[in-house]
């Protein structure tokens, strides 16, 4: 059953809800939110969301999770015609970020008696997000909760996927899974499951290195508490569609990226208090920024960090990333607290970059920047400041400082690697030869750009090229299915002026297209008015290799300037450098 809403809101955003039945006694409520709102949540959202929430009837009545606050009218619709709200027995909790318990209160409000389920971290943030009193009841893992007719649930612990607050539920009868965050995906389509994995991988990969990469360690720890369990046949994810046919493949894919992750030699740990301001939304885009180039992020939320934690997480950076808590109210105090365990445990090889959250209310940035400068670390961005809401600019620039910090902790190891190879070798790679060429990108109101020589025509039919683009480019993240660029090529000859000007090495959030003439494209991206030729493309795929993005794209239109003109070629004198 789907449901619309209503007119006016729909206007704006187009939301419905979705109501099927999962497994015996066991119902979804999937709240569609099909358009991009990306200041609601982590990331760039270009196929929409979903919020999912699960209803069990046995002889007692849970309910698992809620919805956003943006979907209150339709998702108490739904569960109005499911349910009589008086006869919910319990609310299970898998995770307290507003996206899943955005309507706790309202349905406390149509049952004040519902005993809320969830791990004490929960409980905790919950009385600060609801305000009024509640029943409770605290669970870890093992602990189970019968409902009868079968339904017997056992709860295991997930800290940190994505707060340290979530637990997932496993219904021994269903042998359904809930996880809320962990296995989701943020797509959203009519599908209920997960029948046609070529559509969803690239999400699926998207949303893990986003969410989930930074807390790799965690992840292994949930991975091998689940496979305790029962057989799973159904994983009920809070985002995107319910996994059933690739649950093997999917949880084997999210071990082993972890594993990687896990096995990084250089670490940044990155403290903010999670839920605050726009914190995690700007936590989120200079971690993507920071594990681009392969170094591992491990994030910790300030509301809850223990001083022992804190410590170790400190003495296992090479930087710290602190974003600044709130000065008053609940979490200050804790915050302030781990504030001080930082500063008493960092050393002066560390380096380390400050971020504002926009949280109205929070520590000032410079008095916290003298203090850990004067212990003797060095930063390596500008602290970030953020005045109102952040825009698309402010995103880009967090991402790119925390590639910039990225490249900066990994410098030894890549002039390590351009000396690795056999020399021989190497000079014979070196005769591999290919024209000079600028991809140029703009996604909505950012852009970006990067001098390619790793281009190649890859299909006739229909027209597409390949181009190899080095993970921690900042113009990869322009370069996902469905993006749109310009490549532009470079003339034989007068492609001295814009290749120097594009191999500078850009501040963070700078712009790539000052002092340089362009013209828009019809897919919005810039083209050079001093190249040859230019190729409008569509990325329709991409190949994954150890330290580069293979993107295929098909090309949609192009011109080209002076018909007897030829393209620049770029011959190099060895393999294991551009
Ligand atoms: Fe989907 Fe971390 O909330």
């Amino acid at each position: 059953m789907v449901a619309s809403a209503p007119r006016s809101a729909r206007s704006r955003v187009r939301l419905t809800t979705e109501i099927s039945d999962i497994a015996p006694e066991t119902t979804t409520i999937r709240s569609l939110d099909w358009d991009r709102d990306r200041f609601d949540i982590e990331f760039s959202l270009e196929n929409g969301t979903t919020y999912n929430s699960f209803l069990i009837k046995g002889e007692k009545v849970a309910l698992v999770d809620t919805s956003h606050a943006k979907f209150r009218e339709l998702y108490i619709d739904a569960l109005n015609e499911l349910i009589d709200p008086q006869d919910i027995d319990y609310l299970i909790i898998s995770h307290t970020e507003p996206d899943h318990s955005g309507l706790v209160r309202d349905v406390l409000e149509l049952n004040p008696d519902i005993i809320v389920v969830g791990a004490k971290v929960a409980i905790q943030f919950l009385e600060n997000l609801v305000h009024q009193p509640f029943k409770s009841k605290v669970v870890k893992s093992g602990d189970r909760l019968e409902l009868g007719n079968g339904h017997e649930l056992e709860f295991v612990s997930a800290p940190n996927l994505h707060w340290p607050d979530t637990i997932f539920t496993y219904d021994h009868k269903t042998q359904t899974l809930f996880t809320c965050d962990a296995f989701g995906m943020h797509f959203c389509d009519d599908h209920t499951y997960d029948e046609d994995l070529d559509i969803l991988e690239a999400e699926f990969r998207l949303y893990y290195d986003c969410l989930m990469a930074p807390n790799a360690r965690s992840v292994l720890g949930a991975i091998k508490r689940i496979k305790e369990l029962p057989e799973i046949t159904t994983i009920a994810t809070g985002h995107g569609p319910l996994l059933r046919y690739n649950i093997e493949e999917l949880v084997g894919r999210y071990q082993d990226w972890s594993q990687t992750q896990a096995k990084a030699t250089t670490t940044v740990g990155l403290f903010y208090v999670a839920g605050h301001g726009y914190g995690d939304q700007l936590a989120q885009a200079i971690t993507t920024g920071i594990t681009k180039t392969g170094v591992a992020v491990e994030i910790m939320d300030l509301r809850v960090a223990e001083p022992q934690e804190v410590r170790e997480l400190v003495e296992l950076s090479s930087a710290i990333v602190l974003g600044m808590p709130p000065q008053s109210g609940e979490v200050a105090e804790n915050a302030a607290a781990a504030i001080g365990t930082i500063l008493a445990a960092v050393n002066s090889k560390q380096n380390f970059g400050l971020f504002e959250v926009g949280g109205g209310n929070d520590e000032a940035v410079y008095p916290i920047r003298n203090r850990i400068r004067e212990i003797g670390l060095v930063e390596k961005f500008e602290p970030i400041k953020i005045a109102d809401e952040p825009t698309e600019a402010i995103y880009q620039l967090c991402e790119e400082s925390g590639t910039d910090l990225g490249q900066w902790l990994t410098r030894d190891r890549t002039v390590k690697q351009m000396k690795a190879l056999d020399t021989e070798l190497d000079k014979a790679l070196g005769r591999i030869s290919g024209g000079l060429y600028i991809i140029t990108a703009k996604k909505g109101d950012i852009s970006s750009a990067m001098l390619a020589s790793w281009v190649a025509q890859a299909s006739s039919e229909p027209l597409g090229v390949s181009i190899a683009v080095a993970k921690d480019r900042a113009i990869e993240s322009f370069l996902h299915i469905g993006d749109h660029f310009v490549l532009n090529a470079l003339e034989e000859g007068k492609y001295q002026a814009l290749m120097k000007h594009f191999l500078k090495r850009f501040a963070p959030g700078a712009d790539r297209f000052a002092d340089v003439t362009t013209y828009p494209a019809t897919n919005g991206s810039p083209i050079l008015a001093e190249s040859l030729a230019y190729l409008e493309c569509e990325v329709v795929s991409r190949m994954e290799c150890p330290d580069h993005w293979i993107v295929y794209s098909i090309v949609t239109t192009g011109r080209v300037a002076k018909a007897d003109a030829l393209t620049a070629v770029h011959h190099r004198k060895v393999g294991n450098h551009y």
